[in-house]
């Protein structure tokens, strides 16, 4: 039930979020990943790339000023947060204060009302209410909604402390930071990926994604066994969908500029124990896969495709809180898509396939356009597939 209830709130409010029951995950050795990261990590929510980055031209020329640009780092820790619902139950609580604080959180759900939907789209008092129980759901061991039917007062173990569920419910609700971000993960598809801020959180409309390439890899067998790369994998999503489809021999790639985003794209990949499918590779999209450059089996991204001056009427939740890297797909939002296009004619090998999101009609149009009448015809069967929505949202190919 109450999985149903997040599937359809998520489905509403544009952000995934469903109950799927806890899995067992191994416990790493330290939540704090040491890695290269750049100068910008502090302000990595509004840090863009330099266009000659993001625009790397393809096939890649790997020159010096390029390879410097992405390698100038300075070494920082990337503090990982590990899930809400993971954390062992160190705090404890009488129920009493549990009850004062989510009487409280209910009051400031309620004060929203409807003006955050009116807004920009974003959640309304209810949408806020159902999400103060699932916070309890992750935050107390053992929760029960009917808490305040008990006779007297019992004593609550916690993963957090109820000062903590002041702080959160107060960002939440005044600062309109993501509910993922809160609680520490998102759940998609089977899997609950960890997200925090510094990366995308990954979209119910995305695991679409996954069945185009499972519908893809059922008319060829040879493509499950190949390498496959994931170009923007952010925390990891498709690769770890992928490497959930692929053979035994399979192998996904997972690229990202992004140092934080591909900190916690490892860090999910070691969480299912996938480290010997995936690779987490750093750099600009093709830049970092010059040894299987004509051997890919398969591409899936879902880049960057926002137009830029769209950024600010976002729900505040994403246009705040989410990193721009991850939105912004320069003036018309194509331009990553556009390159990601070209990129394939020398990265796919024969019958090799590629599957991209994109942000609906007139980019899906352009995409399958390039594909179909500018590519020389290195591409066969160009598809634009609607997503559930019925928005024309996926475009594929396979090389010829
Ligand atoms: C829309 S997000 C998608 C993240 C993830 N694949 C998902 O679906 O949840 C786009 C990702 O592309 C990454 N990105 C942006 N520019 C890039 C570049 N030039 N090379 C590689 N990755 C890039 C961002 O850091 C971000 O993680």
């Amino acid at each position: 039930m109450a999985s149903a209830l997040r599937q359809t709130a998520i489905a509403a409010i544009g952000l995934c979020y469903s109950s799927l029951p806890p899995m067992k995950i191994q416990s790493t050795a330290s939540n704090f990943f040491r890695c290269s990261t750049r100068r910008y990590t502090h302000s990595f929510l509004t840090f863009t790339p330099p266009y000659s980055l993001r625009n790397a031209p393809f096939p890649p020329t790997l020159n010096a000023q390029t390879v410097s640009t992405i390698t100038e780092t300075v070494e920082e820790v990337v503090k990982l947060q590990v899930p809400l619902f993971e954390r062992p139950p160190i705090f404890s609580t009488c129920s009493e204060d549990l009850l004062k604080w989510r009487k409280w959180a209910q009051d400031l759900a309620n004060s929203v009302g409807s003006k955050y939907l009116e807004a920009d789209g974003g959640p309304d008092s209810e949408d806020l209410l159902r999400e103060i129980e699932w916070l309890l759901e992750d935050a107390v061991d053992e929760y029960s909604p009917n808490l305040a039917t008990f006779e007297a007062p019992i004593t609550l173990n916690m993963r957090t402390s109820v000062e903590d569920l002041y702080s959160l419910w107060s960002d939440r609700v005044e600062k309109r930071r993501p509910f993922q971000y809160i609680v520490g993960c998102s759940h998609w598809r089977d899997v609950v990926l960890s997200v925090q801020e510094g990366v995308l959180i990954p979209r119910p409309v995305t695991e679409e994604l996954i069945e185009i390439a499972q519908k893809a890899i059922a008319t060829d067998g040879s493509l499950a066994t190949g390498v496959w790369a994931d170009l923007g994998t952010g925390s990891g999503a498709l690769a770890i969908g992928l490497a959930q489809l692929l053979d035994p021999e399979g192998h996904v790639v997972a690229v990202d500029l992004s140092h934080v985003a591909l900190s916690i794209a490892r860090y999910n990949v070691q969480r299912y124990e996938l480290q010997a499918r995936v690779e987490v590779r750093q750099g600009s999209w093709f830049l970092p896969l010059q040894d299987v450059n004509g051997k890919l089996a398969g591409v899936l991204s879902n880049p960057p495709y926002i137009p830029e001056d769209q950024i600010p009427g976002l729900q505040a939740e994403v246009g705040k809180h989410e990193p721009r890297l991850a939105l912004n797909g320069g003036q018309e939002g194509i331009e990553d898509l556009l390159h990601l296009c070209r990129g394939c004619i020398s990265a796919l090998r024969s019958g090799g396939f590629l599957g991209f999101e994109t942000n609906g009609e007139r980019q899906a149009d352009a995409l399958a356009d390039l594909l179909s009448c500018k590519s020389d015809s290195s591409f066969r069967d160009v598809q634009i597939i609607a997503d559930y929505a019925g928005i024309p949202r996926f475009v594929t190919a396979f090389r010829c």
